[in-house]
């Protein structure tokens, strides 16, 4: 059994569209709060146990550098078990930083645990520009020389560390995360203004008050940490991942059906699921799960802006499209977030979909059919786009670029094939 299923090298998945979506299904826990939190796990120099960690290509990359770092890494089932007492480095080297741009959420850990970092610059990636500036400018405010250096690494010492009011000019998920795991660390309290407020800020409000750390405010804009002496030993549960649980309600949207995605919260989808309901979806959830079947044609909802928690997140822009483009009448989409995230958008139109873009606007006219063609993943959610077209669409697709898909969806073909799709991996070496 590989450790995730991005070993088969040059997979496939071979997907027969039109096949009605019925059942239920478990969504795995969050990539986006698994990542931080193993950061994180570094700070209490002792153990950790993390429960609900999916085994996705991102989680391992993560395991890596805990373990280049000199933590021990146990996996037993879904749960990951870090001790990090035996920690003896504080540089990330490149081979390690380049399999996964979000591991700079390390840097801020790694300066609270050993009073220096550092990490070969993430760059940017599939997105378009990266930028951490927003990190290392309230590194500096906190009390953090930080260098650039030749060769491209960033090198972090830290002078003396004092709490102060960090106001974002953006509320970026990442620089919150990065200031709340350095915060620990600073002597008195930091407060973080126009805070990102996704869930998985607060999932790591809630493991870092497990490590013993005073910290509130986490789902507002405004977040207050206390700087922390001695870290307790901890157990934590990661939430279910909401971007998986729209990507299935998506697959049974554009198909057809009745399915439940459980282990979820509703709260967390709660625009995904208002424009689902506009598209002629019935609706249904209760406290940890959501239901969605569909009876009738499709029909284009109001235009969709991609915005901070809580407003439509960038991560289901690119699942709900597809959804648009089997819907009549015509789905405007504005990406508020990143620079380049319609590369998708060239292979659903190889699938017959009517979409046009300018700049950070996609002009969605529903088609009466999509049919099944070899499309190719170049990031994360856009294959997860795809995957649901070639589900929606007359005939057999073939979606290669899984190395993507791998990053943050746990065997995603058997997810779906649990609920009668016809979809299956083959290794096309
Ligand atoms: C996180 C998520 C990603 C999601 C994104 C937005 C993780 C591991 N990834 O990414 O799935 O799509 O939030 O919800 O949690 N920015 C700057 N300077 C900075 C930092 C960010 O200009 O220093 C800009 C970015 O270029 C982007 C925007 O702020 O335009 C939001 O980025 P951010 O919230 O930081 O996203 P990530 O944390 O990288």
């Amino acid at each position: 059994m590989p450790a995730y299923a991005g070993d088969w090298n040059m997979s496939v998945l071979l997907i027969d569209g039109g096949r009605k979506l019925e059942g239920s299904v478990r969504v795995h826990g969050a990539k986006n709060s698994v990542l931080p939190i193993l950061a994180a796990t570094i700070l209490n120099s002792g153990i950790n146990i993390i429960e609900n960690c999916p085994r996705l290509k991102d989680v391992e990359s993560s395991v890596d550098i805990l373990r280049h770092l000199g933590c021990s890494v146990e996996r037993d089932g879904d749960t990951l078990i870090v001790d990090s007492s035996g920690m003896c480095r504080a540089y990330i080297p490149h081979n390690l930083m380049r399999e996964m741009r979000s591991s700079v959420i390390f840097l801020g850990a790694i300066i609270a645990r050993t009073g220096e970092a550092a990490m070969s610059h993430p760059g940017g990636c599939e997105l378009g520009p990266r930028p951490i500036d927003l990190h290392i400018d309230a590194f500096k405010k906190l009390g953090v020389c930080v260098n650039m250096e030749e060769g491209g690494n960033i090198v972090c010492k830290a002078g003396r560390m004092v709490g102060r009011e960090i106001s974002l000019s953006i509320p970026s998920v990442g620089a919150t995360e990065n200031i709340m795991l350095l915060a620990c660390a600073c002597k008195g309290t930091t407060t973080i203004s126009n805070a990102a407020r996704e869930p998985e800020i607060e999932d790591l409000q809630n493991y870092l008050s497990e490590l013993g750390v005073r910290v509130s405010g986490a789902g507002s804009s405004t977040v207050t940490i206390e700087g922390c002496a001695v870290f307790n030993d901890a157990r934590h549960r990661v939430i279910g991942d909401r971007i998986v649980a729209a990507t299935y309600l998506s697959a049974a949207a554009i198909v057809g059906g009745n399915i439940k995605v459980t282990d979820v919260d509703p709260n967390h989808l709660t625009k995904v699921l208002s424009i689902l309901a506009e598209y002629g979806c019935d609706v249904e959830t209760t406290k940890n799960s959501i239901s969605l079947g569909r009876q009738s044609d499709l029909v284009a909802a109001k235009p969709i802006r991609t915005m901070p928690y809580p407003g439509f997140p960038t991560d289901a822009q690119a699942p709900i499209m597809a959804v648009a483009t089997r819907a009549g009448g015509t789905t405007v989409f504005v990406e508020n977030i990143f620079e380049v995230r319609y590369r998708h958008v060239s292979e659903l139109v190889r699938m017959g979909a009517d979409i046009r873009t300018e700049g950070r606007v996609a002009i969605v006219s529903g088609v009466p059919a999509l049919y099944g063609a070899s499309v190719r993943s170049t990031d994360l959610r856009g294959g997860a786009s795809l995957i649901v077209a070639a589900l929606g669409a007359i005939g057999s697709s073939e979606i290669s670029g899984l190395e993507h898909v791998d990053r943050g969806y746990e065997c995603i073909e058997d997810a779906l094939g649990s609920l009668g799709a016809s979809i299956k991996r083959v290794n096309n070496s």
